[in-house]
């Protein structure tokens, strides 16, 4: 059997900022108060006009993480594209990259796990590498949030917290040795899937509900989140998970290099760091200029760390996810 690793990343965000005090001008929120919840001080919007989808922004990512894997486009086997933000209801992102890349006609697989997305998607491409179907497998994170928030009052528990952005990472069969991606692992609690939802467009306000009635209670149209009880289940699960991958693997916290949380709220990211006692240095959070872009938001920190030059050879990183379905996962890489 083989192991898989990274071999290349990419990140791309949209040029235009938008800063805390940008909403506190369209609704009743204000600098303070998202800084002290949440750690975000900025976040990207797609700008009317600027060209960007969420496949847009998937395929910017992926021709960088192309790059520095050394590798174009037809070396790629598959593709798998994590959204909760596509483009169209479907099909799905990936068959987009695979037509803007001038790809083979390649397997495009579309996940659906919202911030565990990446995670998710990386697992899968660890197991087609694995077996030997793939050598080279596209991944790729990408959110278009802000086409869809209500930047109304009435929106502000959700609103302040999302950005735009997409993460891309060329994972490979591993020729060299024994570091790569060690193990990755997967959960899911589906009793609480409304608890962070986004429950209409759907089969259950379809076309004819949109069109005909356009209610004005259009609650359903955006998403839902009782942040209070997903940051509960957040801070216990990024938990059990962080430690059963290090168990998995004979390792301990003291093992981790690096570890790279999910960004959903710095808060998040800081209990985990104090419960396992880990340095500054340990944890990568950027969170404070990109906010939450769900399924971008491993492979953009991920990213950034690297460029940083904070994850060497040899290093022990973790990464870490937890989000709506509720979905969780981490994955274990020796870099
Ligand atoms: O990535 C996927 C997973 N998602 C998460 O992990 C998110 C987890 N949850 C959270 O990050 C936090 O729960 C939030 C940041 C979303 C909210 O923080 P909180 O400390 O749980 O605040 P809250 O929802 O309990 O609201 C506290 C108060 C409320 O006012 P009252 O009822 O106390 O008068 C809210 O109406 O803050 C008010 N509020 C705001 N005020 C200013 C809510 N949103 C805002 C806002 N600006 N943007």
């Amino acid at each position: 059997m083989y192991t898989s690793k990274i071999t290349g990343l990419g990140s791309y965000v949209p040029e235009n900022v938008v800063t805390n005090d940008d909403l506190s001008k369209v609704m009743d929120t204000n600098d303070a108060w998202i800084q002290e919840r949440t750690g975000i001080k900025e976040r990207r919007h797609i700008k009317k006009g600027d060209g960007n989808t969420t496949s847009v922004m998937g395929v910017k990512a992926a021709k960088i993480a192309l790059e520095r894997a050394a590798l174009v486009p037809k070396d790629i086997d598959m593709i798998i594209f994590a959204t909760l933000s596509p483009d169209m209801y479907f099909p799905g992102g990936g068959v987009q990259v695979q037509e803007a890349l001038g790809m083979r006609t390649v397997p495009a697989l579309d996940v659906r796990n919202q911030c565990s997305g990446f995670v998710y998607a990386l697992s899968v491409a660890d197991q087609f590498i694995k077996t030997g179907m793939y050598r080279h497998v596209l991944v790729i994170g990408s959110e278009n949030h802000s086409g869809g928030l209500d930047f109304t009052t009435r929106g502000r528990g959700v609103s302040v917290i999302f950005g735009d952005g997409a993460g891309a990472a060329v994972v490979s069969r591993n020729e060299t040795g024994n570091d790569g991606i060690l193990s990755t692992h997967l959960h899911s609690e589906g009793k609480h899937k409304d608890e962070l939802s986004l429950q209409g467009p759907s089969t259950q306000y379809w076309v004819p509900e949109i069109i005909e009635k356009n209610p004005q209670e259009d609650i359903p149209y955006y998403p839902y989140m009782n942040g209070t009880f997903v940051f509960k289940h957040a801070v216990v699960r990024f938990s059990e998970v962080i430690k059963e991958g290090l168990e998995a693997n004979k390792l301990s916290v003291s093992d981790i290099d690096m570890l790279i949380p999910h960004q959903a709220n710095l808060r998040i990211s800081q209990y985990i760091q104090e419960k396992f006692k880990l340095p500054n240095d340990k944890v990568f959070n950027n969170i404070q200029k990109y906010g939450n872009t769900t399924a971008a938001s491993i492979p953009i920190a991920l990213t950034e760390a690297w460029e940083l030059g904070k994850i060497k050879k040899g290093d022990l990183v973790v990464l870490a996810a937890f989000g709506s379905g509720f979905t969780w996962g981490s994955a274990i890489i020796r870099w």
